[in-house]
């Protein structure tokens, strides 16, 4: 890792690793989950997760950089500690709301990341690449204040 350029692609690549883990992990939270509200928002985030993935792609074949290679160890460890989670969970109500407060674990993991990536972006004078990792990050956010909301306005209290 020499320089800006080297964090840039690091980020890249880690960030892909984080969208293709998680593309296989949705799906198995949507089972696992039990509340209507918090599988719709998981399918919904599903689909965006998808296009975030075929994004990073992208930017990836027009920068002449391959995206796989590096595994993102911290995602892999956030979705072990979920799957054991859901295992150990006594009912449905708390099923749910741990499963939230795991996604939530994620979500701000992928916000951090593409925060870090669009700087790196921009000071390396790649503005139109860093709009577009933008509007991916406006839907983390969107996501991570879905999440918010469906703990705040049920599913905690059914847990209690
Ligand atoms: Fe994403
Ligand atoms: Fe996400």
């Amino acid at each position: 890792m020499k320089n800006l350029k080297d964090l840039f692609e690091t980020q890249l690549k880690d960030l892909y690793s984080v969208e293709s883990q998680l593309v296989e992990a949705l799906p198995k939270m949507v089972k696992k989950s039990h509340h209507p509200g918090l599988q719709k928002a998981f399918e919904e985030h599903l689909q965006e997760t998808q296009k975030h993935k075929e994004k990073l792609e992208k930017i990836c074949s027009e920068l002449g950089i391959k995206p796989e290679g590096k595994e993102s160890l911290a995602m892999k460890a956030m979705i072990a500690e979920a799957e054991q989670f859901v295992e150990k969970a006594a009912n449905d109500n708390v099923r749910d709301a741990g499963i939230i407060a795991h996604a939530q674990h994620v979500e701000h993991y992928e916000i951090s990341g593409y925060g870090a990536l669009i700087e790196y972006a921009k000071d390396l004078g790649h503005d139109a690449i860093a709009d577009r990792l933008l509007r991916t990050l406006d839907q983390e956010r969107s996501a991570d204040d879905e999440l918010k909301q469906l703990a705040k306005s049920r599913i905690n209290q059914e847990a209690q």
